[in-house]
């Protein structure tokens, strides 16, 4: 193989040096620009976690309070976007009308596609953070064939999501404040994850000198992906299907250790975590506040807990070092308030579009940049010659 060497699935091989986010996947540790998560989810916005990643230091007052206006004042969207959504079926998936949306905001926005002017690059960044909250709201709504309504800018970025999401013209959206926390620290939650699928196909699109835009909307396809961001969902859909088959959980796992049909536990494993996710610690705690506030009592809560307690102690899960990750009980406080399973991974994309564009600045910057180009090693035929076609068999 000459001096290529072979990394399927790239387990051993950095693409890049980032002094964006730590991971410590033995120790559970997860920090962005050194600060650590459960810091950021206790105390931070969302806002101000996207200015942190992206410009690697907390704001002063003066620096959010700019970033946020330069965010607010642009969550509307071109009138034009309303006949994209709608000519969509109305059983597209949401996450791939949003991906749609984005890679035409590189149509709407021609003043801010250099990808080295500094100027514009602020300018799409604040542009994404606003707009994408919007088209998320639109694909939801658009698909259930309700009204769109227009953003109002005096609320905060969250509050007016969730207003675009679930309000009605005709009458006065107020979301639950705790609603409103909890949003915000499960977009913290996601807002990065270092060289994950997603942010490595954006930097390898951004790489070839591709727009912010486009190189963002190939990291939403990638997180589209069930074994990516797509496993929130996968998740509620498996424990739909235990719960309404009536199956014994101990009997779901056996078909997990079994390999059966390539059934996976969903919400379980990863890649660099070998210990437990730090963020489904707080995702569970979370889902506790939500649930009680809101007076729901899910069961599929119950059964995420009852397989976490049956994976913990099972071989199988404990050699392998199996533990939840971020995805396993998101899903159930993305039910409580209201959202259908196909909007979980589009509420992924949400959170990690400042990791994104935190990612995708970073590669811009770096002078060792270079375009993102892998090598093989070709397995095919030796050279041959063509076979005229009167000549096959
Ligand atoms: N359930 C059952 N077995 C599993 C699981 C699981 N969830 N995850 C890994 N394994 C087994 C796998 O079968 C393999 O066993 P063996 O050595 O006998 O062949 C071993 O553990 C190693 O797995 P792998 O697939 O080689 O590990 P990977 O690092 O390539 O995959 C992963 C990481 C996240 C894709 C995988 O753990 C998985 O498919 N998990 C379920 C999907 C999921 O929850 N994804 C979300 C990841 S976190 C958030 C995000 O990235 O969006």
């Amino acid at each position: 193989t000459g001096d290529v060497t072979y990394d399927p699935g790239f387990m051993n091989t950095a693409s890049t040096t980032s002094a964006i986010t730590y991971i410590d996947g033995d120790e559970g540790i997860l920090r962005y620009r050194g600060i650590p998560i459960e810091q950021l989810a206790e105390k931070s916005s969302y806002l101000e976690v996207a200015y942190l990643l992206i410009h690697g230091e907390l704001p002063t007052s003066g620096q959010l309070e700019n970033f946020e206006s330069s965010v607010l004042r642009r969550t509307l969207l071109d009138e034009r976007f309303k006949r994209l959504f709608d000519g969509f079926p109305r059983d597209a998936h949401p996450m791939r009308v949003m991906q749609a949306g984005v890679s035409a905001l590189s149509t709407f926005y021609q003043d801010s596609l250099d990808p080295y002017d500094d100027e514009q690059v602020r300018i799409s960044t604040a542009r994404l953070l606003a707009k994408v909250p919007t088209m998320a709201a639109y694909a939801h709504r658009v698909a259930h064939g309700h009204a769109l309504m227009y953003p109002d800018n005096r609320l905060s970025l969250i509050e007016n999501f969730l207003r675009l999401t679930f309000g009605f013209p005709v009458e006065d959206y107020i979301a639950d404040p705790v609603v409103v926390r909890a949003m915000e620290k499960l977009l913290i939650l996601h807002a990065d994850h270092e060289q994950n699928c997603s942010a490595s196909a954006v930097r390898l699109v951004g790489s070839a000198q591709a727009d912010l835009f486009t190189s963002i909307s190939a990291g939403i396809g990638a997180l589209s992906g069930p074994a990516h961001g797509g496993a929130n969902a996968a998740v509620m859909t498996m424990l739909d299907g235990i719960r309404d088959s009536g199956m014994d959980p101990a009997d779901f796992m056996e078909k997990v250790k079994n390999k059966e049909k390539g059934i996976r536990l969903m919400g379980f494993g990863h890649r660099v975590y070998k210990n437990y996710d730090p963020r489904a610690k707080i995702v569970k705690a979370i889902a506790d506040e939500v649930l009680e506030r809101l007076g729901v009592h899910d069961e599929r809560l119950e059964l995420a807990m009852r397989l976490e307690e049956i994976a913990l102690a099972d071989d199988y899960f404990v050699e392998r070092r199996l533990y939840p990750n971020v995805d396993f009980y998101t899903g159930i406080i993305y039910k409580a308030i209201g959202f259908p399973t196909d909007m979980f991974t589009v509420l992924f994309a949400i959170g990690r579009m400042p990791g994104w564009i935190a990612q995708w600045t970073e590669m811009i910057k770096d002078p060792a940049t270079k375009i993102g180009r892998p090598r093989q090693i070709y397995t095919g035929l030796p050279k041959r010659d063509y076979v005229e076609m009167h000549q096959r068999t």
